[in-house]
């Protein structure tokens, strides 16, 4: 269905992140039939460029990254719907000019003066910018008008920081007004994790500590720190994806139904679930958490150099690119069952996925011949790069002899529902302007992944756990080995 009439405010508009990702998705959506009519897009950032130069620039990032045949029309279209304002984000005659334009375009009274901000820009603007709209009651939804704001990640860079943006962002609008987005959550395969446990009947009820053995999760990145070494190496893998990305997707394998799909009682069962989860102390961190950094290497036949010697890192940095840690999940359904997380770069491949493993077969069948024992049932949810679930299990080898072998069913999303190339933002976008917030991040769900990430900084910065090295393109050290090797598993290779 059609969204209803507003405008779309892109703060930053002149970004990586809006010419990539957010202008594409928007065409996408325009394609599909899903933007309305009177819908308009209004930059701001402090690039000096007329408004055909802004339009010209948009255009070329959308056909740069649409892989399909490109539906002209409705590219126009949308480029026609954007307009301009020029200005910094501490500037206030610059958000006065951008209020002003936007009364003008209200005034037509078309869009019904709806508003959706989007803050596409470094963290340490958006306090300052959602200051600067709220002072100008912008954000105002006294008059009728629903007034909401995106906010991307990161959402703080620890606990004390997360709250103080929560806190600031309450200061000048309600929580129904703010949609922190984390991209993951557009991807169909993630959003498919809720329905492929809570909408078929055979998993639900073995998705627990009596059938599963331990469930993985792995962010696995081939890219290095490339041009945000600065960012990067102030940042570290820990900050930059375990409480968003990998506790995104440890919230929805572990958490309980929900009463339904409504946001808040979604967002309620993620709470719970981190609030179950054991938090690592300091003094377990040098068992519980692996701490490394890549070092020279070969990738795809190529020599890469290591994280020293990335551009704009420090030459005697001790930032990790590599965190892999066992999160305990205190609660009924998951008392016992280790949870393992990874994240890192330079490694093998790009991968994003969890792996449900299930466990064995008692194997009383196999007892009185030399069989070796069926693998383990996996289920493997796959994220990035291709959006598929297939579940393994054993087989009979043809042939008159008894032998197993794993095999393969597999669902690939792409293949099956001929869609493709999408960014993960339409669903996203789409949502914010109907208002549903389920796939946005709530405030206390924030704040409870960095209560459990805190300890762990804490910790690391302390220098409790070594920080060891892995070589680029390697599957990451051989300390993450060991820490599932000492409880008898095995990571799925990267
Ligand atoms: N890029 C991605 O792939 C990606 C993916 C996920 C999330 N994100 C997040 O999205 C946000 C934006 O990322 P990005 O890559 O688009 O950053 P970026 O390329 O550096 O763009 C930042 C935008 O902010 C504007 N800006 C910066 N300082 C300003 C100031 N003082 N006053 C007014 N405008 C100012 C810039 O305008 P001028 O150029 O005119 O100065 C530019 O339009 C970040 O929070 C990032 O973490 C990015």
């Amino acid at each position: 269905m059609t969204a209803g009439p507003c405008t779309l405010v892109i703060l930053g508009v002149a970004g990586d992140l809006t010419r990539r990702l957010l202008m594409p998705a928007l065409y996408h959506l325009a394609v599909d039939g899903l933007l309305p009519d009177a819908f308009r897009i209004v930059g701001y950032a402090r690039t000096e460029v007329t408004e055909d130069e802004l339009r010209a620039r948009l255009r070329e990032g959308i056909v740069a990254q649409v892989s399909s045949a490109l539906d002209e029309s409705r590219l126009d279209w949308l480029v026609s719907r954007v307009t301009y304002v020029q200005g910094a984000f501490e500037d206030e005659a610059g958000f006065d000019r951008l209020a002003a334009h936007l009364a003008t375009l209200d005034q037509d009274a078309a869009d019904g003066g709806h508003h959706l901000y989007y803050l596409a820009t470094a963290p340490e603007f958006f306090e300052g910018v959602c200051r600067q709209l709220g002072d100008r009651g912008l954000l105002d939804e006294s008059g009728g008008a629903w007034r909401r704001v995106i906010v991307e990640k990161p959402f703080g860079r620890d606990l004390a920081s997360a709250r103080a943006l929560n806190a600031a962002l309450a200061s000048v609008m309600d929580e129904s007004q703010v949609y922190r987005i984390d991209h993951y959550l557009g991807k169909e395969t993630v959003q498919n994790i809720l329905v492929f446990r809570f909408g078929n009947g055979i998993f639900e009820p073995i998705w627990n500590r009596r059938y599963v053995d331990h469930v993985q999760i792995t962010v696995a990145e081939s890219v290095g720190v490339e041009t945000r070494g600065g960012y990067y190496d102030e940042t570290g893998a820990l900050r930059d994806m375990v409480p968003n990305h990998l506790f995104q997707l440890l919230t929805l394998v572990g958490m309980e139904p929900p009463s339904s799909f409504q946001p808040a009682a979604l967002h309620d069962e993620q709470a719970k679930l981190l609030q179950a989860v054991m938090p690592i102390e300091p003094s377990a961190c040098g068992v519980n958490t692996v701490r490394a950094q890549y070092a020279a290497g070969r990738l795809d036949g190529e020599s890469v150099p290591g994280y020293l010697d990335e551009a704009r890192v420090d030459a005697g940095s001790g930032t990790e690119t590599y965190a892999a840690l066992t999160l305990a999940v205190d609660n009924w359904r998951w008392a016992g069952v280790p949870f393992y997380l990874r994240t890192g770069k330079r490694l093998a491949a790009k991968r994003t996925e969890v792996v449900i493993q299930f466990r064995r077969a008692p194997l009383a069948l196999f007892r009185q011949s030399d069989v070796a024992a069926p693998s383990a049932n996996q289920l493997v949810l796959s994220i990035q790069p291709e959006e598929s679930i297939s579940l393994e299990f054993a087989a009979k080898v043809p042939g008159p002899e008894v032998t197993t072998a794993p095999v393969r069913m597999r669902f690939c999303y792409e293949e099956h529902f001929k869609i493709g190339g999408r960014t993960g933002y339409e669903t996203l976008l789409y949502d914010a302007m109907t208002g549903d917030r389920s796939l946005f991040k709530r405030a206390d769900v924030i704040e409870a992944g960095w209560a459990l990430v805190d300890p762990m900084l804490q910790a690391w910065e302390a220098n409790a756990c070594s920080l060891v090295t892995y070589p680029a393109g390697t599957d990451g050290p051989a300390e993450a080995d060991a820490l599932l090797g000492r409880d008898g598993r095995r990571w799925r290779p990267v």
